[in-house]
């Protein structure tokens, strides 16, 4: 019965919607009727309010980095499935009729919390591009594509299965941001055009 404390933990981490909750919060409306919809970091930047952003950004990444500890601590064997739980908790909520976010900074925060080598060649992946394509979508769909790939050549093979499930799913849930990529109308970040 392990497995269902350590996939409950982490999907009840998971779903907190930062993002939407801190942006009611603070008055600056509905994100889901605001510029992709989304309830992550990238779109709480659409709303002007920078502080709101970074504090999205560092709850939603805590939450999967907390989800990762604690599992490791009371369930070791499960960590994994904690790790899935809170990626998916935050993808489809089920607070939020299963529409959630994208899960890029909750899958930062699992990266530090499997190995945090991982975790750190998925930042410097994800920051590097953002500072340079400024594209959240391509930072957060490479640094995810990435982490697998780390984690298996740093030898943390169990780190590996997860963070490839999770990669799929996080290029699963940016389907939308392909399709504006295929068109060239995938807006960069600080350009002010929405999607
Ligand atoms: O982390 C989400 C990001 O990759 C894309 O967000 O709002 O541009 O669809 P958005």
């Amino acid at each position: 019965m392990d497995w269902i404390f350590a996939l409950l933990l982490g999907y009840a981490l998971g779903s907190v919607p930062f993002g939407l909750l801190i942006t009611r919060l603070a008055g600056a409306g509905d994100l889901r009727s605001i510029g992709s919809g989304n309830i992550g970091a990238t779109n709480v930047l659409r709303t002007g309010r920078k502080g709101l952003a970074a504090a999205t950004l560092l709850l939603d990444l805590l939450k999967g980095l907390a989800a990762v500890l604690i599992a490791s601590r009371f369930l070791p064997e499960w960590t994994w499935l904690a790790a899935l739980g809170a990626f998916v908790g935050h993808c489809f909520p089920v607070w939020l009729g299963f529409k959630g976010g994208k899960g890029v900074a909750t899958t930062a925060g699992i990266a530090f919390g499997l190995a945090w080598p991982v975790g750190l060649a998925y930042a410097v992946t994800w920051i590097g591009l953002l500072l340079s394509v400024r594209i959240s979508s391509v930072a957060g769909m490479t640094a995810a594509v990435v982490a697998p790939i780390a984690a298996l050549l740093l030898g943390r093979h169990d780190a590996a299965g997860v963070l490839a499930i999770i990669a799929l799913l996080v290029l699963f849930q940016h389907r939308e941001n392909l399709a504006r990529l295929r068109a060239g109308t995938e807006p960069r970040v600080g350009s002010g055009k929405k999607p």
